[in-house]
C-alpha cells in the first residue's frame, strides 16, 4: 500500500506527474493538493482505470491535513515558474514560503513520508525544508530529497547526439553540485558505459546542461519553464524511491541531499565544503542507504567547475537556511 502526495498538483509539472503517479501500479492512494482545481484534476483522474484511488484537496476544509495523512511520498512542485529573464533565484521570494508552509503541513500530518522537492530555487527551497523539519524535531536528512533528476535526464539525451546511443537513458551519467545554472556538474567523465566526447564539443555539452532550463524557458516565450520533462524526470525518482521502498536493491540516482545526515556524506561535505549537495544516492527501505563519492575521482576539467559550484551553492543554501531562521 503506497499513498503518494502531490502538492502543487494543478500546475504545469503538477498534473502531468499526476497523470504518471496514477499510472503507476504501486500506487494504491493518489491524493492531490493545491490552492486551485483539484476537484476537476482528481476527477478527471479517478475514471483511469490503474489501482489507485483518487482524492483532491483545497486548503479549505483542512484540506492540506486531510492529503498529508497516512501519507508515505509527497511530491512537492508547488510555486511559480520563471519567466524570460529571471533566475531560478529570483523565485525565492514566493516559493521560499510556499515550500516552507507545505513542509510545516508534512512535518505535523505525515512526518515520516519521504519528501521530493521540485520547487525552485531547489538549492535554498531544500535547506528551508530541512529547517522546518529540524525546528519540529522531525528530520529524518535519508528522507528528502532535492529533485535533481531533470539535469540528468538531459545529460543523458544531449550526449546520445554524440555518442549516436540508441536509447539516451541506456547511458549513466551523474550530475552532481546543485540544481541552477553553474551549480550543475555533470560528470561526462564517468559516463557508463564510456563516451567519447571531442574535446572541442565538450564545453558546448556542459553549457547545455547547466542552462537547459533557460532553453524551455525561452522557447516557452513567457508561458512558464520545462514542465512535460519535469513531470518525467520528478516521476522516474518518485518511482525509485517507491520501488526500493518496497525492497528492490541497487537503485542509484543523484539527488540533492542532506549530506552530514546520510551514510557516506560526511566525507564528501568535507570536501565540497557544502552541506548540501546532489550525489549518487541509494535508494533503499529507509530512503538514502548510502550516497556515493563521485567528487573525489571527478578528473581536472571537471573539478575547476566543481570550484564554481560550491561557492554558488554557499550562498544559496545560507539563503535558504536563514530563510526560516531569521524570517524577513
Ligand atoms: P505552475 O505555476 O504551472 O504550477 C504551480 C502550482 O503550484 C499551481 O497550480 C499553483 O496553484 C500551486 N501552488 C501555489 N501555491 C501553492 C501552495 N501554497 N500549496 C499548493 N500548491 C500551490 O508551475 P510549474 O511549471 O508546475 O512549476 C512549479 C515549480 O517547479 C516552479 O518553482 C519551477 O521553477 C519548478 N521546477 C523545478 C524543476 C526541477 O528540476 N527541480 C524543473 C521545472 C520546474
Ligand atoms: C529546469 O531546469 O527546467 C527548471 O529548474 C525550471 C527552470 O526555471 O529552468
Amino acid at each position: 500500500m503506497v499513498k503518494a502526495v502531490v502538492a502543487g498538483a494543478s500546475g504545469g509539472i503538477g498534473q502531468p506527474l499526476s497523470l504518471l503517479l496514477k499510472s503507476d501500479p504501486n500506487v494504491t492512494e493518489l491524493a492531490l493538493y493545491d490552492v486551485v482545481n483539484t476537484p476537476g484534476v482528481a476527477a478527471d483522474l479517478s475514471h483511469i482505470s490503474s489501482p489507485a484511488s483518487v482524492t483532491g484537496y483545497l486548503p479549505k476544509d483542512d484540506g492540506l491535513k486531510q492529503a498529508l495523512t497516512g501519507a508515505d511520498i509527497v511530491v512537492i512542485p508547488a510555486g511559480i515558474p520563471r519567466k524570460p529573464g529571471m533566475t531560478r533565484d529570483d523565485l525565492f521570494k514566493i516559493n521560499a514560503g510556499i515550500v516552507q508552509g507545505l513542509i510545516e503541513g508534512i512535518a505535523q500530518y505525515a512526518p515520516k513520508a519521504y519528501i521530493l522537492v521540485i520547487s525552485n530555487p531547489v538549492n535554498s527551497t531544500v535547506p528551508i525544508a530541512a529547517e522546518v523539519l529540524k525546528r519540529a524535531n522531525v528530520f529524518d536528512p535519508k528522507r528528502l530529497f532535492g529533485v535533481t533528476t531533470l539535469d540528468v535526464v538531459r545529460a543523458e539525451t544531449f550526449v546520445a547526439s554524440l555518442s549516436g546511443s540508441k536509447n539516451p537513458s541506456d547511458t549513466t551519467i551523474p550530475v552532481i553540485g546543485g540544481h541552477s545554472g553553474e551549480t550543475i556538474v555533470p560528470l561526462f567523465s564517468q559516463a557508463k558505459p564510456a563516451v567519447n566526447i571531442p574535446a572541442e564539443k565538450l564545453d558546448a555539452l556542459v553549457n547545455r546542461v547547466q542552462f537547459g532550463g533557460d532553453e524551455v524557458v525561452k522557447a516557452k516565450d513567457g508561458a512558464g519553464s520545462a514542465t512535460l520533462s519535469m513531470a518525467y524526470a520528478g516521476y522516474r525518482f518518485a518511482q525509485k524511491v517507491i520501488k526500493a521502498v518496497k525492497g528492490e536493491k541497487g537503485i542509484v540516482e543523484p539527488s540533492y541531499v542532506y549530506l552530514p545526515g546520510v551514510p557516506g556524506g560526511d566525507s564528501i561535505a568535507k570536501t565540497t565544503g557544502v552541506d548540501f549537495f546532489s550525489v549518487p544516492v541509494e535508494l533503499g527501505p529507509n530512503g538514502v542507504e548510502k550516497v556515493i563519492d563521485v567528487v573525489s575521482s571527478a578528473n581536472d576539467h571537471e573539478k575547476k567547475l566543481l570550484e564554481a559550484a560550491y561557492s554558488g551553492l554557499k550562498t544559496n543554501i545560507s539563503k535558504g537556511v536563514e530563510f526560516v531562521n531569521n524570517p524577513p
